[in-house]
């Protein structure tokens, strides 16, 4: 979401968390898609889209701790790129 048109805040799904990652291995669809590709994709998201957004920027994770969507993912239920 923008505020005017400088990004305020971005909803990351499964992509980013607090303190982690998405998993690439969770999606695999055996002969169509595979971790190998879904890593390429979550590196993409993270490096050319994620980290060009400003620190003060929101983070709004899809998940909190404790979901088997990422391995370590911090309490809390938002953040910011810059943390
Ligand atoms: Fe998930």
């Amino acid at each position: 979401m923008l505020d005017g048109d400088r990004p305020h805040c971005v909803f990351t799904g499964d992509t980013l968390f607090l303190g982690e990652v998405g998993r690439p291995d969770l999606a695999v669809k055996s002969g169509e898609i595979t971790k190998e590709d879904l890593a390429g994709w979550l590196y993409d998201s993270l490096r050319n889209r994620l980290m060009t957004l400003p620190e003060d920027c929101i983070v709004f994770p899809g998940h909190g701790a404790g979901s088997p969507c990422g391995k370590k993912i911090a309490d809390g239920t938002y953040c910011t790129i810059g943390n």
